[in-house]
């Protein structure tokens, strides 16, 4: 067994570490139950455990590694800045780091946003840069209600959760649900409507639009609309270009403010710098964080001058101004630009897709391959269950946790996502090597093949 070079105490020896955390942790610890691995070393896309066994990576911290684990752009900026002896926390205050920082943010925006964009650097989680969007538009607005989708996911702080899909995680927290309307997202294989395509996207918009309209719909002028271009916990569901679109249009013509949310799509991860860019449209506020801070915690939100209404203070927060998370950010912006690595994700993930989708035949269990760039999802279903109107059969939990045990088991980390966790999610790090492409889909097919051939043989898996 290979121990890090600070394991020295028997105590700390890897059973006794993922007891003891396993023992203090709270009960709503997530990763850590899938995956006990305990990482000592990393580097680009692979994990080194401290049983000496290598992991390849395809979680990339739930989106944010975008050039994998310790890039040497991103140690060198930290280096730089430590040595440079710049205050490493100086709550919002102005500093050449983040002036830095702002500049390479709005150099990677779409120009028609830049040019008229406001920056927000919130408290440095994902969640907290979607509050302060909700909050901004309802301040801008004077209106409370908010728009969001099925499927969506925006953070677990109360607002955020109120715009989330996911009931299990709302359930048991009271009052958390007012004020949202629920809109169908336009998830293709398992159609809101029944008839999945282009058609169901174009249900999704008509729906919208009417009960919006409707004098009867129930819904009041609402704050703001809230979308993720693809949808990331929902199990990498895009939305067509052309639904997106249709969105901008419906709320530009009825006054309600477009927020994308794109804390997991951004920085290269679906083939453009950001996914609003594939369809053109230009948002009223964007949401932004884990890839922004090249690996270290920060989020802002952007939007349209127009909305900056707000009082100083209107959202404040301590760790605003984390110096380091800047520095790594600016590093990791500018690195993604200057070597096309979103054209590089579209390309492989491209190849990556095709090659899932050609596995359809022989593993049945695959129901459908989708997404954008590496943003991939392979939704597993029971391959024995009465399909759907659409054609989908049902999904397959067990099925699917099988799989993620079984890709660790081959040195590979994946996670699930989706409808009952029923989608084997890929987000490997833009930087990934065509071998390592090769490997991932090897081993995750291996593991497929594994879990499944029980029940091609009459054995329930
Ligand atoms: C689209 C989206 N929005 C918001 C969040 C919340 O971010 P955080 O976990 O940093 O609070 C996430 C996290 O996965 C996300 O995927």
């Amino acid at each position: 067994m290979t121990l890090h070079p600070t394991d020295l105490d028997p105590a700390l020896r890897i059973d006794a570490v993922l007891r003891r955390q396993r023992d203090r942790e709270s009960s709503a610890r997530t990763y850590a139950r899938s995956f006990p691995v305990v990482p000592v070393r990393a580097h680009g896309m692979t994990i080194e455990g401290a049983d000496g066994r290598h992991y390849l990576d395809c979680l990339s911290g739930a989106g944010t590694l975008a050039l994998g684990h310790n890039h040497p752009v991103v140690i060198e900026a930290i280096r730089r800045t430590v040595d440079s002896g710049a205050p490493l926390h100086v709550l919002d205050l102005a500093t050449p780091e983040k002036d830095a920082f702002t500049e390479a943010l709005f150099a990677t925006l779409p120009p028609a946003f830049a040019d008229r964009a406001r920056v927000h650097f919130c408290g440095p989680a994902g969640t907290d840069a979607v509050e302060a969007a909700l909050k901004l538009m309802q301040t801008a607005t004077g209106r409370r209600g908010l728009l969001a989708f099925t499927g969506a996911y925006h953070g677990m702080t109360t607002g955020a959760l109120a715009v989330t899909g996911n009931v299990a995680v709302k359930e048991p927290v009271a009052g958390i649900a007012a004020d949202v309307t629920r809109l169908p997202y336009p998830y293709s294989y398992r159609c809101p409507f029944g008839v999945g395509g282009e058609w169901g996207a174009e249900l999704s918009a008509a729906y919208t639009e009417r009960l919006l309209d409707d004098p009867s719909g129930g819904v009041v002028p609402p704050a703001a609309m809230i979308l993720e271009a693809v949808q990331g916990e929902g199990g990498a569901v895009p939305a067509p270009d052309s639904w997106l679109r249709q969105m901008r249009r419906i709320t530009a013509e009825r006054g309600i403010p477009l927020i994308v949310d794109e804390v997991q799509t951004g920085v290269g991860r679906t083939g453009a710098f950001w996914a609003v860019e594939h369809s053109g449209v230009i948002p009223d506020a964007m949401v932004m964080s884990k890839a922004i801070g090249g690996s270290l915690p920060l989020a802002v939100v952007v939007y349209h001058e127009d909305y900056d209404g707000w009082r100083p203070g209107a959202h404040t927060g301590t760790f605003r101004g984390n110096t380091l998370a800047m520095a790594a950010g600016t590093a990791t912006l500018r690195h993604v630009a200057r070597e096309g690595l979103a054209e590089r994700a579209a390309t492989v993930g491209a190849r990556m897709t095709a090659r899932l989708d050609g596995l359809r035949g022989e593993l049945p269990a695959i129901g459908d391959v989708r997404g954008r760039g590496l943003m991939i999802g392979v939704e597993l279903v029971d391959p024995e269950g009465e399909p759907d109107s659409c054609g989908a059969r049902p999904p397959a939990p067990r099925t699917a946790a099988g799989v993620r045990a079984a890709c660790l088991d081959r040195g590979l980390i994946v996670e699930l996502g989706g409808r009952h966790d029923s989608t084997v999610r890929l987000l490997p790090p833009l930087v990934i090597t065509d071998e390592q492409a090769e490997a991932v889909l090897d081993r995750l097919a291996d593991a497929i093949a594994e879990v499944t051939a029980p029940r091609l043989t009459g054995r329930r898996a």
